[in-house]
């Protein structure tokens, strides 16, 4: 008897000794700011998505015979590992040594908990939020650049060619190729190139060559121009430039910074971090909250978590975009160009229609007419919701954001602030508390022209026009559509 007692009285002290330890843990949890892993804890494996999803997601199209394409289809433009992650089925893909050695340079990111943006505000619910402006270029785009870099090297390119929308994506392939050796050329959408003058100096200090799109140098650029000397250009336009620069040369592969499956597959090293990181903060979201421009931060983020969800667990997924650029609450899941000049195969997502010329807001990188595949998906299967904003709302959320947290964001990860600001404020109304972390994809450093304006008075909101919605979706008629 008396050893039984004293046996249960030792797993009691034991329990309330493991109580009191989880109790300071999470005392401790709730008043530390930054969550921060090893280098040691750097995910060494991307998660694809593909293999959980409840809907399997509708092959691309071969436009000129209305089949699914195959990797011969594609070689001319991607090396082939990256055309294999774009049609795998696996759960899990290996991340090559050399790639997460470069990853070291500024990964793992850290996970900051919003305190005095809480208190800024006012709300009952917990804020977190992963930063990845600490990469050298400055946002979540060298995740893939670098991989993508990698893989062309390995099999033999020498030259690669992309489109930037904001900027942020030709200097992290700028970044990538000057690391692993290779050249690169970029199409910078025009208002872009004219708004970012520095961007420009950025890409160019990693040695790749950067013109304005619309530009001289492609068949499909000079066509454009003549139509329309004032084009503002378009990630659409740029695209095409890109693509027909890589299909005219052997030497060189085409780079895309979003939407492909194997683009959002590398960014999800963000989710993977941030899930071991809300442990360390002992707590798990209700939220989840990023931008959208092709979805490849948002799916970053999202993802790992969406994982949980289609496991079970309750999560609410919020993709944040432009209402001037309105395409998963306004465009239609359709087959699509993912360019303005027909190039690229069709693709099942939501789409604005291929020839939409957004209005040149200033958050360039969400300025695009369609959206990632997966994204698309799971927003038809109602596992992702979206909201739109105007930017001077998405402005006075990411100064509100700055004058809390310090950091100057970027006005494409500033939609993400401004969308978990409506979700607190909602909470808050309905008597709740929710924890909700958010994808802060990057600084605005280079966007000091977008903030000049804006505390000028000189922003213009723009919410996309029912009949110039209605016109540009008229370019996808005729083609397949989904099933
Ligand atoms: C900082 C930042 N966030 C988000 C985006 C949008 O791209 P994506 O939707 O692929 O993350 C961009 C695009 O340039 C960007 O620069």
């Amino acid at each position: 008897m008396s050893v039984l007692r004293s046996d249960s009285h030792a797993a009691r002290t034991r329990l309330t000794l493991y109580a009191r330890g989880v109790q300071q843990t999470r005392a401790r949890a709730a008043s530390q700011t930054k969550f921060l892993l090893e280098e040691s804890q750097l995910p060494r494996r991307w998660y694809n998505i593909r293999s959980d999803m409840p809907t399997a997601p509708q092959p691309v199209l071969h436009p000129g015979t209305g089949q699914p394409v195959g990797p011969d289809d594609l070689a001319p433009l991607f090396p082939m590992e990256l055309i294999g992650q774009e049609v795998s089925e696996e759960a899990e893909i290996a991340i090559p040594e050399e790639v997460l050695e470069i990853y070291r340079l500024w990964r793992p990111t850290p996970l900051y908990r919003a305190s005095r943006l809480e208190a800024a505000i006012g709300t009952r619910s917990r804020i977190f939020y992963k930063y990845e402006g600490v990469s050298p270029p400055g946002s979540h785009k060298p995740n893939t650049a670098v991989a993508q870099a990698f893989y062309n090297k390995q099999e033999g390119r020498t030259r690669l060619s992309t489109e930037t929308g904001a900027g942020q994506w030709g200097s992290a392939l700028a970044f990538a190729c000057k690391l692993i050796g290779l050249e690169c050329k970029v199409y910078m959408v025009r208002v872009s190139y004219e708004q970012k003058p520095f961007r420009r100096s950025l890409i160019e200090a990693w040695a790749a060559e950067v013109v304005s799109s619309p530009s001289e140098d492609t068949q499909c650029g000079r066509a454009i121009r003549e139509e329309h000397p004032d084009s503002p250009g378009s990630l659409g336009i740029a695209i095409s430039e890109a693509v027909e620069d890589a299909a005219g040369r052997d030497d060189t592969a085409y780079s895309l910074g979003s939407v492909l499956n194997h683009v959002l597959l590398h960014q999800t090293v963000i989710g993977q971090e941030a899930l071991a990181q809300m442990e360390l903060a002992g707590a798990f979201p209700d939220v989840v909250i990023g931008c959208v421009g092709g979805g490849s931060n948002f799916a970053g983020l999202a993802f790992p978590f969406m994982r949980e969800k289609i496991a079970g667990r309750e999560i609410d997924v919020l993709a944040c975009e432009p209402a001037a650029c309105p395409t998963l609450t306004r465009g239609l899941f359709a087959y699509d160009f993912g360019d303005t000049s027909k190039l690229t195969p069709l693709v099942p997502m939501h789409t604005l229609g291929h020839d939409f010329v957004p209005a040149p807001i200033h958050a360039g990188g969400l300025r695009y007419h369609g959206v990632a595949p997966l994204i698309s998906q799971l927003v038809r299967d109602g596992l992702i919701r979206a909201e739109a904003y105007l930017q001077n709302d998405v402005f006075a959320s990411a100064v509100l954001f700055a004058g809390s947290e310090g950091i100057l964001p970027a006005p494409e990860a500033a939609h993400a602030i401004h969308g978990t600001l409506q979700v607190a404020k909602a909470a808050d109304e309905a008597g709740e508390e929710r924890t909700i972390l958010f994808n802060l994809s990057g600084h605005g450093h280079f966007d000091m022209a977008a903030y000049d304006n804006y505390f000028a008075g000189k922003l213009e909101d723009v919410a996309l026009d029912e009949d110039e919605m209605s016109r540009a979706l008229h370019a996808i008629e005729g083609l397949p559509s989904p099933a």
